[in-house]
């Protein structure tokens, strides 16, 4: 195997905000911080808490302002949330929000759809976020979805998604997560997109987001990670799924991800058995049967 892969991996735990804006159920607020501090307990350092966006775009994170003001922050964990406009990153600050990520698209149609308006306007809008955080002194992640294809346009080159990641990267992004929203990508066009995307942004500074709609996710994360890639998304249980991309189901598992990485003497401080009990929680209130195959198979 590839003497690229790296020592340790940082996870990105999104399922708070990528598993819970996609659930029909509401959950309680007071569910979802015990989900974030179970997640904290296992060892993730970055969750994902809560998106700042409409309320009537997105009803399930309509209670984001109630759950970061209740959130008790941990020192040595970030806490990023969606914060897709000014309005949005506004009431993020004003909640105690310190790291926040504007999300993007490599495709006009989904552009459209996720946050109505174009590729082109997204970026003007997220100026001012930017700036405005770099004020409060507040770091900001961008997100590129459709990054192996796009569920109204099909095919997306890794040359679009390499120029709308540098534009996200230039304005002052401090990492740029790869999104395959609908989770068509396979081993080799992953590693296509990592090597035109690295051409621009420093490897160190991207990031992966696998969708596992085809059941690719896992071969995809292995595949990036062989060429350098140290930073990882996935979602506890395998929840997830974006309300304006039909049909893409649920993230990489977070227990699968850490269960390979662990086997591969690859670093992550997640305690599995931890971070399977958080997975049974939100499952419990969801009345749902896990998403992560090794929670299946050890439990
Ligand atoms: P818009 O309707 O064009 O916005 O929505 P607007 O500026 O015209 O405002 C319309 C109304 O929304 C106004 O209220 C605003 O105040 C309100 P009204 O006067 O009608 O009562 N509003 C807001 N309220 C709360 N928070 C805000 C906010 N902004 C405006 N931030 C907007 C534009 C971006 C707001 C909307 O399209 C939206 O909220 N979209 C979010 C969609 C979303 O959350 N998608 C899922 C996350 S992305 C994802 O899952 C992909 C990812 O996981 C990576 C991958 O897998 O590829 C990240
Ligand atoms: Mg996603």
């Amino acid at each position: 195997m590839s003497n690229l892969l790296p020592q340790q991996v940082t996870i990105v735990e999104v399922g708070p905000r990528d598993g819970l804006q996609n659930e029909a159920a509401q959950v309680d607020v007071s569910d979802k911080l015990e989900l974030i501090n179970l997640l904290a307990d296992a060892g993730l350092k970055v969750i994902e808490a809560t998106s700042f966006v409409s309320p009537k775009w997105v009803p399930q994170m309509a209670d984001a302002q109630q759950l970061m003001l209740k959130l008790q922050q941990r020192e040595d964990v970030q806490y990023p949330v969606l914060t897709p406009n000014l309005k949005g990153f506004e009431l993020a600050l004003a909640s105690g929000a310190k790291e926040v990520a504007i999300f993007g698209a490599a495709s006009e149609t989904f552009s459209q759809k996720n946050i109505n308006c174009s590729i082109d306007e997204s970026l003007e809008r997220f100026l001012p976020v930017v700036e405005s955080a770099k004020q409060a002194n507040i770091k900001v992640r961008g997100y590129v979805s459709c990054v192996l294809g796009c569920p109204y346009e099909g095919d997306v080159l890794p040359e679009t998604v390499a120029e709308v990641s540098e534009k996200l990267f230039q304005m002052g992004c401090y990492e740029i997560s790869l999104g395959d929203t609908i989770g068509k990508g396979n081993p080799k066009s992953a590693q296509q997109l990592i090597n035109a995307v690295s051409q621009r942004i420093p490897m160190n500074n991207l990031a992966v987001h696998f969708h596992d709609t085809y059941g690719q996710a896992l071969a995809n994360i292995l595949a990036c990670l062989q060429m350098g890639i140290s930073t990882i998304d996935a979602s506890v249980s395998g929840l997830g799924g974006c309300p304006y991309a039909k049909g893409a189901s649920g993230n990489v598992a977070t227990e699968d991800v850490i269960y390979m990485l662990n086997g591969m003497d690859i670093y992550t401080g997640v305690d599995l058995q931890k971070l399977i009990t958080a997975g049974k929680f939100i499952n419990e209130r969801l009345n749902k049967i896990t998403g992560s195959k090794v929670s299946l198979a050890l439990s």
